[in-house]
């Protein structure tokens, strides 16, 4: 997809917060450091718009990116980080649960997971929860520079299993590093948006 624009609308703490447009969202859920930013810079082609860090845990509040006056990337604070305090784990928590239960313009979740390792046990409650609450997923196996090409599809099939992947769901294989699974990605977006 062609990237005309994108605006850095709101780094969101509450729902009052949250953008009133009412245009399609797709959030960005993940362990942190995964590389939920990158994957977000990646698609809009800003290398730095989304903050991203070596240091896990830098996104702390839901961070919406407005594309071409469309559509909204929503980045999440990644879970599971462990030097993150109790109480700001649980404002965390009770800040994405509001969010996934109860909002009207979210199409899907991409929940994205490193393709190098096995879902965690936050990632697979996480994936759970959304098919619980009937939200559209699509799992992103992210960092797939990292190991060879003629070990992915082990890699997938592996996480696939762990997950409990539903044959109604979607996966894309991608990497913030080469740009592979980019379009296919935005096609994906593009196709739930026009459904
Ligand atoms: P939190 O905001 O803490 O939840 O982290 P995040 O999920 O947003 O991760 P972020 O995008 O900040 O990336 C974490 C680290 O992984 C950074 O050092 C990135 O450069 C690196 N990284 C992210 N995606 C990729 C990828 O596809 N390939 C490679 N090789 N490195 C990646
Ligand atoms: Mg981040």
């Amino acid at each position: 997809m062609k990237i005309m624009n994108v605006e850095f609308v709101i780094s969101a703490v509450r729902p009052d917060q949250y953008p009133e447009d009412a245009l399609p969202e797709f959030a960005l859920a993940g362990r942190s450091n995964v590389g939920k930013s990158s994957l977000i810079n990646k698609m809009i082609m800003r290398k730095g718009l989304a903050r991203t860090s070596a240091q896990p845990g830098k996104t702390q509040q839901l961070n919406y990116y407005r594309v071409n006056g469309r559509v909204y990337l929503v980045d999440f604070p990644g879970y599971g980080y462990a030097k993150v305090s109790k109480v700001q784990r649980q404002q965390f928590g009770t800040m994405i649960e509001t969010f996934l239960g109860d909002r009207k313009p979210l199409r899907m979740v991409l929940l994205i997971v490193d393709i190098r390792h096995a879902p965690s046990k936050d990632d697979i409650l996480m994936y759970d929860w959304l098919k619980h609450y009937e939200i559209p997923v699509c799992v992103v196996t992210t960092k797939a520079d990292k190991i060879p090409k003629s070990q992915w599809p082990k890699h997938v099939k592996m996480i696939k299993q762990e997950l409990g992947f539903h044959p109604e769901d979607r996966h894309v294989l991608f990497s913030s590093e080469t740009g592979l699974g980019r379009e296919e990605l935005w096609d994906l977006i593009n196709e739930v948006i026009e459904e």
